[in-house]
C-alpha cells in the first residue's frame, strides 16, 4: 500500500476571515474571497478577503490576460485533405494538445512512438481500427491510444471533431483514492476492443500498398507494406486501447461545500491531467458557495474546452478554448454571479460539458492557435467573461 503524504494541519488567520473558506458567501460583508493555491488545490493555500475584485483590472496587456479561443476557427488539413493531419494548437516538450477534424477515411495507418494520443470525440461518428480491433467512436468519448499502437480512423461522415492529447509519459487514469472501485465511473465500463481484420481494406496508398505513418521524434517518417499492418487475430496483456464516455462519468459533488476542479480529473500523468466538468445540481445548502472563490492556480496552466451546454445559463460556441497561464487571477464576475445566484432555484443544474487539461509545465499555443484567439476577454467586464473564469 502506497502511504499518501501527510495533510498540512498548519493554519494561521488574521484579520477579516470567513469562519469557513469556500462557504458562507452572505457572511463576506462586502470582501471578495480570493484563492492563492500551489500544486493546484491539493497543496498550501491561502484565501485573502480584499476590498476588490481581483479580476477587475482596467486593462490586461497581451500576455497578462487569460486567453479565449474559436475552435471553430481551427483548420486542419484532415478536414479537407485525407491525407492532412491534426493541427496542433498548444504543447510543451511532454504535452501536445491537438484538433483533428477529419473529414474522410485514413489512406494510411498512424503509429505514435512519442506518446499515449487520446482523442475525446466532440463531433461526429465512426470507427478507429486499432491493430487490438475496431473502436466505435461518438461524441463524449475518450479513445486512449497507447504508445505504440497502430491505428486508422473511419468517418463515418465528413464532420468530425476531436481534441487530441499526446503526451510523453504514460496516461493513466487518475487515482480517486477513498471514493471506491467504482466512482465516478465503473471499470466495467470501458470499452475494449475484440481483434477484427479490416475487411474493407483502407488504409491503403495510390500504389495499393499499406504506409504506417510513424509519428516520431516530434516528426513524421512512413513505414509502407505489402499487407495491411491492421492484421492482428487475438491479443492477450494488460496494454490496450480502450474508450470512455462522459455519460459514464457520474461527477463526485457536495451539497455543503463546493468540490474543488482536481476531484474530476479522469487521466494524469506525472505533470498534467485531464478532466471534465458535467452537468450536475447546484450545491444547495443555504451558507454553500456555488462557484469556486476568485484564483490564482499558480502552478497550473488551465485548459478548457467547451463541448457542450451553457456556461451557467448563457450561450457558448462549442468548441470555444480557454488558456489561463498559471499565476493569472480569474473568477467569475461578481455581477455575474449574483445574477445566476438571483435566479437559481433548488433543483437547478449546471449543464455544462467541459474537458479540460491542467499542466504544471506551461503550454505554449502555436500560430495557428493565436489566430483563433478571440480578444474581448482582456476588457474586464466583458460580458462574455465567464468563459475561462468560473472553473
Ligand atoms: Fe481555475
Amino acid at each position: 500500500m502506497q502511504l499518501r503524504p501527510m495533510r498540512s494541519w498548519i493554519h494561521h488567520s488574521r484579520g477579516k476571515v470567513l469562519r469557513q473558506a469556500v462557504t458562507g458567501r452572505r457572511e463576506l460583508g462586502g470582501l471578495y474571497e480570493d484563492m492563492l493555491t500551489r500544486q493546484g488545490f491539493e497543496g498550501r493555500d491561502a484565501y485573502l478577503y480584499r476590498r476588490a475584485e481581483p479580476t477587475a483590472w482596467k486593462h490586461a496587456e497581451e500576455g497578462a490576460a487569460n486567453r479565449t479561443y474559436d475552435g471553430q476557427l481551427v483548420e486542419p488539413t484532415d478536414r479537407t485533405r485525407p491525407d492532412g493531419g491534426p493541427l496542433r494548437l498548444f504543447h510543451h516538450p511532454a504535452l501536445a494538445v491537438s484538433v483533428s477534424r477529419r473529414g474522410a477515411n485514413m489512406p494510411f495507418s498512424v503509429r505514435n512512438v512519442d506518446g499515449d494520443e487520446l482523442y475525446f470525440v466532440h463531433e461526429g461518428t465512426g470507427t478507429f481500427y486499432t491493430e487490438f480491433g475496431p473502436i466505435p467512436y461518438e461524441p463524449g468519448d475518450y479513445i486512449l491510444l497507447p504508445k505504440g499502437v497502430t491505428y486508422r480512423i473511419r468517418p463515418s461522415g465528413p464532420v468530425n471533431y476531436f481534441l487530441v492529447v499526446e503526451s510523453a509519459e504514460e496516461l493513466g487514469f487518475a487515482d480517486t483514492g477513498v471514493l471506491g472501485r467504482r466512482a465516478p465511473f465503473d471499470p466495467g465500463l470501458l470499452y475494449i476492443p475484440s481483434p477484427e481484420l479490416d475487411e474493407l481494406g483502407d488504409g491503403r496508398d495510390e500504389r495499393g500498398t499499406w504506409p504506417v505513418r510513424l509519428k516520431i521524434r516530434d516528426g513524421y517518417a512512413s513505414l509502407v507494406y505489402d499487407a495491411d499492418p491492421i492484421d492482428v487475430e487475438g491479443w492477450s496483456g494488460d496494454l490496450f486501447p480502450f474508450k470512455l464516455n462522459i455519460r459514464d462519468y457520474r461527477p463526485v459533488m457536495s451539497d455543503r461545500i463546493h468540490v474543488m476542479p482536481s476531484a474530476y480529473a479522469v487521466f494524469a500523468t506525472s505533470t498534467f491531467m485531464v478532466g471534465n466538468f458535467l452537468p450536475r445540481p447546484f450545491e444547495t445548502a443555504p451558507d454553500a458557495a456555488v462557484f469556486p472563490p476568485y484564483h490564482r492556480n499558480v502552478d497550473y496552466d488551465e485548459f478548457t474546452f467547451f463541448h457542450g451546454g451553457t456556461v451557467l445559463g448563457m450561450p457558448i460556441a462549442p468548441a470555444t478554448m480557454a488558456l489561463v497561464p498559471q499565476g493569472l487571477h480569474h473568477g467569475l464576475p461578481a455581477e455575474v454571479q449574483a445574477q445566476v445566484t438571483g435566479r437559481l432555484k433548488p433543483g437547478d443544474r449546471i449543464d455544462t460539458e467541459v474537458v479540460f487539461v491542467d499542466t504544471t509545465v506551461p503550454l505554449t499555443p502555436t500560430p495557428e492557435a493565436e489566430a483563433a484567439q478571440r480578444h474581448a476577454e482582456q476588457e474586464s467586464g466583458a460580458p462574455t467573461a465567464p468563459v475561462g473564469d468560473w472553473m
